[in-house]
C-alpha cells in the first residue's frame, strides 16, 4: 500500500517557508496556476501542500474547520480547483492539541479529522509533533493512530511524519503507516547553521544527518530532508524573517543535486509566481529530477566524506549510476576520482546533468569544482 501511495519521492510546493501561516485561498490558487504555467507540474511537482495556519478551530460538532477569513470558499473547493489543474492537495495537522504555530491539532479527533480530510478530497497529510511528549512509544502510538484513521477514511491519503528525526523515525515510521518522515529540524535558507538556533538547519547540516540514512529509504518509505529553499534568496514573503540569510545559485543548485540523489521529496517553497531564470533552471532540470524519481528508489550512499569532498553514488533502474561530487570548501578546487574507488569497475561515459552533455569517457573523472558546487553525473557503462 505504501509503495502504491508514494512509489517515488513526493514532489510539489509547500506554503511554509514563503508564507508561514499568512496563507489564504487566493494565494494558493495563484500558486497552483503558476505551477502549471511555469512547467512545474509537467516536470513532476504535482502536489500543493498547505502547511500550518489554515485551521479555524472546531464547530459545535467538533469538526475541524478552515479559517473562514483565509479560506472563504472552504478547503473542498480549493481541492477541486487544485485537482482541476492536474495536481493533488496536501494539508497539515499535529499529534497534539495545538500545532507548532498554535492552531488546532488533531489529538483525540484522529478519526473525525481523517474523515473530514477525506470528505474534502485531501491527498496528503503532513503530521507534526509540537506539544507532544518526548518519548518514542507515544510518538509511535500517535502516528499509528492517525495513519489507521487515514486508511479507514476510505481515501488514499499519503502520510508524512514530521517529528524532526528526534526519535529516529527511520526505524519505526514505515510500520506506523508513514510514506515519508522528516529526518531533521526545519530547513533554513542558508548553507550552514552558525547561529545558536538549534531547531533550524542549513542545508549542509541536513545533508550530514540525512546522508547516513540511505539504507532506510525505498519505494513507499522516504527520508524527508525538508523543503528545497531554492529561489528564496534570503527574502521570504509574508512569512517574514525565518532566519535564512539566503544562498547563491551555485548553492541552490547543490541543494537540488543533493536532495535529488538522496531521493528526498522535492518540495519547493519559493514564490512560483515570480521565479527568475536561475531558479527555473534549477527546479525544472528534468535530468536531475529523473535521478530523484528513478523507479529503483535507492537513496545514494555517501562514499567519500573527507571534510572537503563528498561523493554520493545512486544506482538507477536501467543499470546506470548517478554520482554527485560536492566541494564543501571555501575555494574552487580540482578533483580527480577513479570510479573503481566507488566500487564501479570498468569504463563509463559521463553525462553532466547540469551542463546537459557528455564530459568524459573512461575509468574516472578529473575537473574543477567551484566552492559549494555539486557536480551531478550519470554514468553509463561502455
Ligand atoms: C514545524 C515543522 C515545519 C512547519 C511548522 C509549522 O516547525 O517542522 O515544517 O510545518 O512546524 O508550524
Amino acid at each position: 500500500d505504501s509503495k502504491r501511495l508514494a512509489p517515488t519521492p513526493p514532489m510539489g510546493w509547500m506554503t511554509w517557508n514563503f508564507f508561514a501561516d499568512n496563507i489564504n485561498e487566493k494565494d494558493i490558487r495563484e500558486m497552483a496556476d503558476a505551477m502549471v504555467a511555469s512547467g512545474m507540474v509537467e516536470a513532476g511537482y504535482n502536489y500543493i501542500f498547505i502547511d500550518d495556519g489554515w485551521q479555524g478551530g472546531r464547530d459545535n460538532r467538533n469538526n475541524i474547520i478552515a479559517d473562514p477569513k483565509k479560506f472563504p470558499s472552504g478547503i473542498k473547493a480549493l481541492a477541486e480547483y487544485v485537482h482541476s489543474k492536474g495536481m493533488k492537495l496536501g494539508i497539515y495537522s499535529d499529534a497534539a492539541q495545538l500545532t507548532c504555530a498554535g492552531y488546532t491539532g488533531s489529538l483525540g479527533f484522529e478519526e473525525q479529522d481523517a474523515k473530514t480530510f477525506a470528505s474534502w478530497d485531501i491527498d496528503y497529510l503532513k503530521y507534526d509533533y509540537c506539544f507532544a511528549p518526548k518519548d518514542s512509544a507515544t510518538a509511535v502510538e500517535r502516528y499509528t493512530k492517525m495513519s489507521q484513521a487515514l486508511r479507514k477514511s476510505g481515501r488514499d491519503i499519503v502520510f508524512g511524519i514530521c517529528e524532526w528525526g528526534q526519535r529516529k523515525p527511520w526505524h519505526w515510521a514505515a510500520e506506523a503507516g508513514g510514506q515519508l518522515w522528516r529526518t531533521t529540524y526545519d530547513v533554513r535558507d542558508k548553507w550552514k547553521n552558525l547561529s545558536c538556533d538549534e531547531n533550524a538547519e542549513g542545508i549542509i547540516d541536513i545533508l550530514d544527518i540525512n546522508a547516513e540514512l540511505h539504507e532506510y529509504a525505498g519505494p513507499g518509505r522516504w527520508n524527508d530532508a525538508d523543503m528545497l529553499v531554492v529561489g528564496l534568496y534570503g527574502k521570504p514573503g509574508p512569512s517574514g524573517d525565518m532566519g535564512g540569510v539566503g544562498m547563491n545559485d551555485t548553492e541552490y543548485q547543490s541543494q537540488m543535486s543533493l536532495w535529488s540523489i538522496m531521493a528526498s521529496p522535492l518540495i519547493a517553497t519559493n514564490d512560483i509566481r515570480n521565479m527568475n531564470e536561475a531558479t527555473k533552471r534549477i527546479l525544472l532540470n528534468k535530468e536531475v529530477i529523473a535521478v530523484n524519481q528513478d523507479a529503483l528508489g535507492k537513496q545514494a550512499e555517501r562514499k567519500v566524506h573527507d571534510g572537503t569532498w563528498d561523493v554520493f553514488v545512486k544506482p538507477l533502474q536501467n543499470g546506470e549510476v548517478a554520482v554527485a561530487i560536492l566541494n564543501r570548501g571555501d575555494a574552487a578546487k580540482s578533483y580527480s576520482i577513479d570510479w573503481a574507488k566507488l566500487g564501479l569497475k570498468g569504463k563509463y561515459e559521463v553525462r553532466d546533468l547540469w551542463a546537459h552533455k557528455t564530459v568524459g569517457k573512461g575509468k574516472g573523472w578529473k575537473g574543477r569544482v567551484q566552492s559549494h558546487e555539486t557536480k551531478l553525473f550519470r554514468l553509463k557503462k561502455i
